[in-house]
C-alpha cells in the first residue's frame, strides 16, 4: 500500500471515529469526549509494573500502544486533541514526539508531567464523557476520573463491530505479523522442538513478544492441545511429537489478529484426516460470514457438522442429530464458534442489541458463545471450530449415563493428539466474505 493510499485511508477512518463519537456525545448528552490512554500498574508490595495496555478507546483514535499518562479530548466540531507525556526520565525511554501520517489531524499539546494534563483538559469536567479506568483518575480526588457513561458506551461498542477500511488494512498487516509466526512455528515443530521452542521461534519470526502480542500464545504438543488455553509451554521436547495445535496472533498499529491451526507428525494418517475433516468443514463456516446471517446460527450449525465428523470417524455411536440434542457434541465442541475481533481480540458488545443497548441472549446450553449479532458487512469475527478429547467432561457424559453414544475405543486412539482446532479470522462484506487468515497464509 503507498503512502498516500494509507494516509487516505486513516484520514477516512477518523471522520468515521468522530462521526460516532458526535453521535455518541448527543446520546449521553455531553459535550466533549476525553480518553485517557491508561497508567502503569504496579505489582503488590513490589515496583514492578505488569505489561501496559493502552485503553482500546484511545486506539481507536490514534496508532499509539504504549504511551502511558497521555490524553485523547475530542469536542465535536474541533479538531481533537492529543496531550502526550513525554516525562524527563534517564530509566526508560521516553515515547518519542509523535511521528506519522495521522499527527497533522491533531492538535499536540506535550507534557512533561502526568498531572500537567488538567491544564489542557475541558474546564467543566462534567460535561466530558470520560471513558477509561478508574486509575486514570488525574489526582487521587480529581476531578477527571472516568464516568464511562453507559450510553455513551453502548453506542460506540456497538458501532465498533464495524471496521473501516484503515482498520481492515491494519488487521491484514496483523495478519501477515502472525503468518510469519506460524510458518516458522510449524517449521520448529517439525524439527522436534519443546513448546518453549516453538513459542521463541513463533516470536522471532513474527518480530513480537508478550508485550506486543494480543494474546498469549497458546503451543500444545500432544495431550496438551485438549487444555482450550494452554499456556505452560514444556521446556523438554516430549519423546515423541505427535501432534500440533498453535493459538497464536499478532498485532499492527492495535489491532489484532488471533489464528489456530492444528498439525499432526508424519505417519499420523487418522488424526491427519480428522484434520483435514474439520478443516473442509471450518471453510463451508466461513462461508456463512455473509451480510444478514445470524452468528448463533453459524454455532449450531457447526456442532450439527462437528458431530458429523465424530460420527464419520467412529468416535461416537449416535447420529449427528442425536448427539447435538442430547449435549454429546458440547463435550467435543465445548466452547463457541468465535468472536468479533479487531482493537481487542476478543472485541466488546458481541451480544448487543442496539447502539443503544440491550443484550442478545445465548441459545440455551451454549454459556461460551461470545458473540450472538447478526452479521452485517465491515464486521470481522473468528470462526474457529474444534474437536477436542477431554477427559473431564467425557467422564462427565459418562457420569450423566451417557457413554453409550461413546466409542471408548475411538476415544483412545485419539486421546494422544489432545484436540483440534483451526480459527481463521473472516471479514463479512456485501458479497462473499473476505477470509484474512487464508489470504494471508496465501500471500
Ligand atoms: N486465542 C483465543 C481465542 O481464540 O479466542
Ligand atoms: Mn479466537
Ligand atoms: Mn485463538
Amino acid at each position: 500500500m503507498s503512502a498516500d493510499h494509507s494516509s487516505r485511508l486513516y484520514a477516512a477512518h477518523l471522520d468515521t471515529v468522530r462521526a460516532r463519537a458526535d453521535a455518541a456525545l448527543a446520546r449521553g448528552g455531553f459535550d466533549h469526549l476525553v480518553v485517557p490512554s491508561g497508567t502503569l500498574h504496579y505489582q503488590v508490595f513490589d515496583d514492578r509494573d505488569y505489561p501496559y495496555a493502552v485503553n482500546p478507546h484511545f486506539k481507536a483514535w490514534l496508532p499509539l500502544t504504549n504511551t502511558p499518562g497521555s490524553w485523547l479530548v475530542y469536542t465535536p466540531g474541533e479538531r481533537p486533541k492529543l496531550i502526550f507525556l513525554q516525562p524527563h526520565d534517564y530509566w526508560h525511554v521516553v515515547p518519542e514526539a509523535p511521528n506519522g501520517d495521522w499527527v497533522e489531524h491533531f492538535d499536540i499539546q506535550i507534557i512533561r508531567n502526568a498531572d500537567d494534563a488538567k491544564q489542557h483538559l475541558p474546564r467543566n469536567a462534567a460535561r466530558c464523557a470520560i471513558l477509561g479506568e478508574a486509575q486514570s483518575a488525574l489526582g487521587q480526588y480529581g476531578a477527571f476520573a472516568p464516568n464511562n457513561p453507559q450510553a455513551v458506551l453502548d453506542y460506540l461498542h456497538y458501532h465498533r463491530a464495524f471496521k473501516t477500511p484503515y482498520e481492515l488494512a491494519m488487521m491484514r498487516e496483523a495478519t501477515r505479523v502472525a503468518v510469519r509466526g506460524h510458518r516458522a512455528a510449524e517449521r520448529a515443530f517439525r524439527a522436534g522442538a519443546s513448546e518453549f521452542g516453538i513459542h521463541l521461534a513463533y516470536c522471532q519470526a513474527a518480530r513480537q513478544d508478550a508485550n506486543d502480542l494480543p494474546y498469549n500464545n497458546i503451543v500444545c504438543l500432544n495431550e496438551h492441545g485438549a487444555v482450550l488455553h494452554y499456556t505452560d509451554r514444556d521446556r523438554r521436547p516430549p519423546a515423541q511429537s505427535r501432534s500440533f495445535l498453535i493459538d497464536a496472533g499478532g498485532s499492527h498499529r492495535g489491532y489484532a489478529a488471533d489464528i489456530t491451526r492444528t498439525y499432526a507428525a508424519a505417519g499420523h494418517d487418522e488424526f491427519q484426516s480428522m484434520i483435514d475433516a474439520v478443516d473442509a468443514a471450518q471453510l463451508r463456516m466461513c462461508d456463512q460470514v455473509r451480510d444478514g446471517t445470524d452468528y448463533k446460527q453459524i454455532h449450531l450449525d457447526a456442532h450439527l457438522a462437528l458431530a458429523g465428523i465424530l460420527r464419520d470417524f467412529g468416535v461416537i455411536t449416535v447420529s449427528p442429530e442425536a448427539a447435538v440434542a442430547t449435549g454429546v457434541s458440547s463435550a467435543f465442541f465445548p466452547h463457541g464458534i468465535g468472536h468479533g475481533i479487531g482493537l481487542q481480540v476478543h472485541d466488546v458488545a458481541g451480544f448487543a442489541a442496539s447502539d443503544a443497548g440491550g443484550t442478545i441472549a445465548k441459545p440455551d446450553g451454549h454459556p461460551y458463545l461470545r458473540l450472538t449479532r447478526v452479521l452485517a458487512p465491515g464486521m470481522v469475527v473468528t470462526i474457529e471450530p474444534g474437536i477436542y478429547f477431554i477427559d473431564m467432561l467425557l467422564d462427565e457424559l459418562n457420569a450423566k449415563g451417557q457413554g453409550d453414544s461413546v466409542n471408548w475405543d475411538a476415544v483412545a486412539r485419539f486421546k494422544p493428539y489432545g484436540g483440534i482446532r483451526i480459527e481463521d479470522d473472516v471479514v463479512c462484506t456485501e458479497r462473499a466474505p473476505e477470509n484474512l487468515t487464508r489470504d494471508g497464509f496465501a500471500g
